[in-house]
């Protein structure tokens, strides 16, 4: 049994994405002890954004033509899809930054979907695969609040990982998270506190529901 993690936050720690995957990893252990978690952490380790033109450029080129750059990205590609498809469960932990997606989480993507394992358009060989979603932003969108619609990573990080790779999503996200930092934001720390809390508890729920599911497919 095993589980890939992806963590998206620049930050190694305090980061709220990353306790909160951490404790949807703790309830999915809990329920496979001993199962291997397979880590990608490319806020740590960010992926170098000239490997995407170079395995784009490489899907056109023959394979003997291909410069070093190239085949260096289409070898990276491979490893990063073989990493999605020899998992069983998944857990993605990603920030909101300025408003969007953080640039190495659209890398990531960006070379995944370079791989014809992967047709941005077509059946996805991760089909229906239990995932945990984990999503941190530091101000709140909520409907009615001033900055509603804002928040464009949620959005696109959803659609990527539930319609265009298919993986059975679960959410768990927390808002707010710059209220004990912004003085400004002050009388929000009460707020920021409920939905970290929530955030813990659908982690954990999540974390048990994906393991649950994956006992389920096994029987
Ligand atoms: C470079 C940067 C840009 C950010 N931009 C936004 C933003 O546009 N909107 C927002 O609500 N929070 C923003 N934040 C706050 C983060 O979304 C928030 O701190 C979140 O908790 C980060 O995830 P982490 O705690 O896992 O590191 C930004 C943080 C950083 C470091």
């Amino acid at each position: 049994m095993k589980l890939f993690r992806l963590d998206a936050s620049i930050r190694p720690t305090g980061s709220v994405t990353r306790t909160v995957a951490d404790t949807a990893q703790d309830a999915w252990l809990s329920e496979h002890p001993g199962a291997t978690v397979v880590r990608r952490d490319i806020g740590a380790h960010p992926l170098l954004t000239t490997s995407w033109i170079s395995a784009f450029t490489a899907g056109m080129t023959p394979a003997d033509a291909r410069t070093p750059e190239q085949a260096e990205a289409v070898a990276l590609v491979a490893g990063l899809v073989d990493e999605l498809v020899d998992a069983d469960a998944y857990l993605f932990a990603v920030p909101l930054y300025n408003f969007g997606v953080p640039q190495h989480f659209k890398g990531w993507v960006d070379l995944v979907l370079t791989d014809s394992r992967v047709p941005s358009g077509g059946p996805s060989p991760v089909a229906g695969r239990p995932a945990v979603l984990v999503l941190a932003r530091g101000g709140g969108y909520g409907a009615g609040t001033p900055r509603e619609g804002w928040d464009h990573a949620s959005p696109y990080i959803k659609r990527i990982l539930g319609d265009v790779l298919q993986l059975d999503l679960h959410v768990a996200e927390a808002e707010l998270t710059l209220a004990p930092v912004v003085p400004a934001m002050e009388s929000l720390v009460p707020l920021y506190e409920q939905s970290l809390a929530a955030a813990h508890l659908t982690a954990a729920g999540h974390g048990r529901e994906v393991a649950r599911l994956l006992r389920g497919q096994a029987a």
